[in-house]
């Protein structure tokens, strides 16, 4: 069976436009089963949003390609986008629209016209249900991210992606968030999931990949991570201090 997604030696050389040319991603190399609750993990500028965006084809690799269900993002990007929801770290939503229409016109953009009982699942799981005609403007940050997570699963994409899902949302969220992300997870749906939260990663990841400075450092399932060294964070501080060599996926 072909895998969720695989990273063929992915590099990203960002230009001196903005700065100093940064390569913020230096031939990736591994790949995610389907099924599997997968975990990226790295300090920030590591190159984990970097690595996303060129999975959901919203960037372009400077060498390298990645594969969604077996199909090259570069080469039919519009079936790998109707494959993946990511949800993205940084807050971007269009102020004119209420939650539910925000919700009816992404569903539109996948040509779903009866998907009122998964919207309605969505808000829902996400403790969304009392603000579904509320406008976008008038909510506080935490909901607006929200938001953000039933638009991702809006077409119920088998590939999931998180990117820091759970930067600033209270407690309440982050376990309904992952009561229903583990739910969608356990009928097949694959899920990535970058955090700094580590216990978030142990808890929920079966493996983990490091990324620093753009560079694998390792990808170790999460359980034998924690036998040999107790808890991710101390593998974590470990990647960081050592000036390691990139293992082979
Ligand atoms: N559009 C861009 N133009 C130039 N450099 C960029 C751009 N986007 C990211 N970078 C640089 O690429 C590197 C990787 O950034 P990226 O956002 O992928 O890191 P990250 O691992 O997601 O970090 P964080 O944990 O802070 O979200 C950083 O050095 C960043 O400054
Ligand atoms: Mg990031």
């Amino acid at each position: 069976m072909t895998a969720a997604v695989v990273f063929h030696s992915v590099s990203k050389q960002y230009s001196a436009r903005l700065g100093a040319p940064v390569l913020a991603l230096d031939h990736v190399d591994f790949q995610i089963e389907r099924g599997e609750f997968f975990g990226l993990l790295g300090p920030n500028g590591a190159g984990k949003t970097s690595l996303i965006q060129i999975m959901a084809g919203l960037s372009t690799p400077s060498s390298g390609h990645v594969e969604v269900l077996g199909e090259r993002v570069d080469q039919n990007p519009s079936l790998t986008r109707r494959r993946l929801g990511v949800v993205p770290q940084e807050l971007v939503f269009d102020p004119f629209f209420t939650v539910r229409e925000t919700l009816e016109i992404q569903s539109g953009f996948f040509g779903l016209s009866n998907n009122g009982d998964w919207i309605d699942e969505c808000l829902e799981s996400l403790g969304l249900a009392d603000k579904a005609q509320t406008n976008l403007r008038a909510l506080s940050g935490g909901m607006k991210r929200r938001v953000l997570v039933a638009q991702a699963l809006v077409h119920r994409p088998p590939v999931i992606v998180l990117d820091e899902p759970t930067a600033g949302v209270d407690i309440q969220l982050r376990e309904s968030l992952w009561a229903f992300i583990g739910g969608l997870n356990k009928k097949g749906h694959t899920i990535l999931l970058t955090t700094h939260y580590l216990e978030e990663a142990e808890a929920l990841c079966g493996r983990v990949a490091f990324l620093k400075k753009g560079r694998l450092m390792a990808v170790k399932p999460t359980s034998e991570l924690l036998a040999r060294e107790g808890r991710l964070e101390a593998v974590f501080r470990r990647i960081l201090s050592e000036d390691l060599e990139p293992e082979k996926a």
